[in-house]
């Protein structure tokens, strides 16, 4: 069975003490499923998360870093430090890092050959805006994005890449794709990826959703057969609201 996997993206919220108080409340809140449970604090905090987190069974990730290892990039972070500090999973490609910060399939192709230099694992982010989804363009805006950033890679690769579908449209609106749109398009994914490499690379990988994932919504997104878990944003900074989603399946 594919690993389900409920990650928190806390995106560029919470301080030092805000961290700490959430870990704590984390530590506290009670988990009755088998998701792999992982929180993404900024850089600042990835620390001091990690120290807190050590021994209990949340992993701390990373929500970005740069290609190269070292070198004149003012302000950026390396595999490798990010490594120094504890964590061994970084999101990759998230819409905002691509709206914001000028991402593109081809840097990210390099971001992702550098974390997987490293042994780290991989949350690989994509998905549609709006127009793509009226236009009836979502399925091949997603499949270049796979294939632009992704299938240059070995087979082998997959086993540390984790898929996480975040349709723009969906992302801190309250709006979500409902779990037809959900599972119509994660299916897309994985045949995408079979007809590349196989049925059971496919079936090995997961695939999670993001984009307005909430307590009251979690479960009837991850009953799809081909929804294994979620990158949840907003309702991932209240531990309460993070463990109803972890504990939905
Ligand atoms: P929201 O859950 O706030 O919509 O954010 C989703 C997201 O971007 C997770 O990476």
């Amino acid at each position: 069975m594919r690993q389900q996997i409920v990650a928190g993206n806390w995106k560029m919220n919470n301080d030092l003490s805000q961290t700490e108080s959430l870990i704590t409340d984390l530590k506290n809140a009670k988990k009755t499923s088998k998701a792999e449970v992982m929180v993404a604090p900024t850089f600042t905090n990835l620390y001091k998360a990690f120290e807190a987190l050590t021994g209990t069974d949340i992993e701390v990730i990373a929500q970005n870093m740069h290609f190269a290892e070292n070198g004149a990039y003012t302000g950026e972070i390396s595999a490798s430090m990010l490594k120094s500090v504890g964590v061994k999973t970084v999101i990759l490609g998230h819409s905002e890092r691509r709206e914001y910060f000028n991402e593109t399939d081809e840097s990210l192709a390099k971001k992702v050959d550098a974390a997987l230099a490293n042994d780290m694992r991989i949350i690989f982010c994509f998905g549609e805006v709006l127009a793509d989804r009226k236009s009836g363009n979502h399925e091949s805006v997603v499949e270049s994005q796979i294939k632009k950033a992704l299938f240059h890679l070995e087979a082998s690769a997959f086993k540390n890449i984790v898929l996480a579908y975040e349709p723009v449209w969906a992302i801190g609106t309250g709006e979500t794709a409902s779990p037809e749109q959900a599972q119509d398009m994660h299916a897309f994914i994985r045949k995408t990826l079979a007809d590349k490499y196989g049925s059971d690379v496919a079936n090995s990988v997961s695939i999670l959703y993001g984009g307005s994932c909430k307590p009251n919504n979690a479960k009837e997104i991850f009953s799809k057969p081909d929804v294994d878990g979620g990158l949840i944003g907003g309702a991932a900074l209240n531990a309460d609201d993070f463990f109803a989603i972890v504990n939905a399946f």
